[in-house]
C-alpha cells in the first residue's frame, strides 16, 4: 500500500544485505554478508544503525549463520548459534530491540529439534518473522500516529528514526510519511545530529528521495526556531524506553524535549514495543559511550579541535516522561500515566 523506497536490511538468496549508511548520502552502497562476525562489525562501526534495523540485522545474521554453517549435528549448529548471539549482544549497549531480537532467536536455538533441518528452519523462520513484523510493525506505527498531523504542520525529527534504521519504513518518519501519503500538506526540519550527522545524512537523503519537503539546521538553531514559530510539532524514535516512561534516545534529545514544553509544542515519541523494555529501571540502562574522535572529528576525518582534548561522547541521553505527550506504537498510543498504560499495552 506505501511504497518501500529504502530498504536498509535484507535477507537475499540466504544472506543479509544491508545499505551501507556512513557512505551516505553521497553512495549508495549495499554490503553482502553470511557471516556473524562481519555483520557484528557492521552494527559497531554503524553501517547499521537505528534501534530496529539493529534488532533485525542481528536475528538475520545468526539465521544466515545457520543456514551456511558447514556442521553436521544439532550440537554443533547450536553452539555456533550461541557463540554468534552472544557476540552480536557485545555490539552495542543501549537499543533494547537488539537484545529482544536476540532472545528471541535464543529462544528458537534451545528448542528441541529432531533433525539438523528442523533446528535450521525454525531459526531461519523466526528470524525471517523479525524482519517482516518489523515493516508491518512500522507502517502500523505510522497509521497510528498520523492523526496528529494536521494538514500545515512543520515537524521537528531528530537523528535518524527512518527507513534507515529499520528494515523499512522507519518509526518518527513512518507517521509523517503516513501523513504526506494520505495528502496532507507537511514539511520537515531535520537536526543535523552531531557527531555522526544520522540527521544530516540520513533523514534529509531518504525524505528528499520521496519528495517530502524537508530544511536541514544545527542542533543548535532547535530553541530559535521554536520560539520563531516555526515547528508545530516534534517526533522523534527510541533506543529504548522504560515502564515509567523514561525514553532513552540520541543525544541531544533530552535538550529539544525541554525546549518543546518551554514552547507548548507536543513532545511525540514514535516506537515499536519492541523497544519497550518493561523489566528495566533507569539505574540497570547503559548508555554507550563512543570514540572521542567522533567529536574531535567531521566524520572521523577533518580535525575540529585541539588532537589530544579530553571529549565526552555519550551517544544517547534520557528523556524523562513529563516531557513527553505521547508515545506512539503500533498497537496504540500510550499517553501518561506511563506505567498504568504502558502494561495496558502489554496485556492488550
Ligand atoms: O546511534 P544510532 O544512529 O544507532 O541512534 C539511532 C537513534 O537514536 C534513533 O533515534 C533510534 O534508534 C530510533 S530508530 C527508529
Amino acid at each position: 500500500m506505501y511504497p518501500l523506497i529504502v530498504k536498509a536490511v535484507e535477507w537475499v538468496n540466504g544472506r543479509v544485505r544491508w545499505l551501507n549508511t556512513n557512505l551516505l548520502p553521497h553512495h549508495e552502497v549495499y554490503e553482502e554478508s553470511d557471516n556473524y562476525e562481519r555483520i557484528a562489525e557492521a552494527i559497531e562501526n554503524m553501517e547499521i544503525r537505528g534501534a530496529p534495523a539493529i534488532g533485525v540485522a542481528a536475528a538475520l545474521a545468526v539465521a544466515t549463520t545457520i543456514l551456511n554453517a558447514n556442521k553436521k549435528n544439532i550440537s554443533e549448529l547450536r553452539s555456533i548459534a550461541l557463540k554468534a548471539i552472544e557476540r552480536l549482544s557485545k555490539t552495542r549497549p543501549t537499543a533494547y530491540n537488539l537484545f529482544w531480537a536476540l532472545e528471541r532467536i535464543k529462544r528458537a536455538v534451545l528448542q528441541h529439534y529432531i533433525d539438523t533441518e528442523g533446528f535450521k528452519r525454525a531459526v531461519i523462520e523466526e528470524a525471517l518473522k523479525i524482519y517482516r513484523e518489523d515493516i508491518e510493525t512500522n507502517i502500523k506505527i505510522g497509521e497510528v500516529g498520523e492523526r496528529f498531523i494536521e494538514d500545515g504542520d512543520t515537524i521537528l525529527t531528530h537523528c535518524n528514526a527512518g527507513a534507515l534504521a529499520t528494515a523499512a519504513f522507519g518509526t518518527a518518519l513512518a507517521v509523517i510519511r503516513v501523513a504526506w501519503y494520505k495528502g496532507k500538506r507537511i514539511k520537515v526540519i531535520a537536526t543535523e545530529t552531531r557527531p555522526v550527522l544520522q540527521g544530516a545524512r540520513l533523514t534529509v537523503w531518504e525524505l528528499k528521495k520521496e519528495g517530502i519537503p524537508v530544511a536541514l539546521i544545527t542542533d543548535n538553531m532547535v530553541g530559535y526556531v521554536m520560539y520563531k514559530g516555526l515547528v508545530n510539532k516534534v517526533i522523534v524514535g527510541a533506543d529504548r524506553i522504560l515502564l515509567d516512561g523514561h525514553v532513552i534516545n540520541k543525544i541531544g534529545t533530552y535538550t529539544i524535549a525541554i525546549a518543546a514544553k518551554k514552547h507548548n509544542i507536543p513532545f511525540y515519541v514514535a516506537a515499536p514495543t519492541s523497544t519497550i523494555d518493561i523489566r528495566s529501571t533507569l539505574n540497570d540502562v547503559k548508555i554507550e559511550e563512543r570514540s572521542p574522535d567522533e567529536v574531535r572529528r567531521i566524520l572521523n576525518r577533518v580535525l575540529i579541535t585541539v588532537e589530544d582534548v579530553e571529549v565526552l561522547n555519550p551517544a544517547f541521553d534520557i528523556t524523562p516522561p513529563d516531557l513527553v505527550t505521547a508515545i506512539i506504537t503500533e498497537k496504540g498510543i500510550v499517553t501518561p500515566p506511563y506505567v498504568e498504560n504502558i502494561r495496558k499495552i502489554f496485556s492488550s
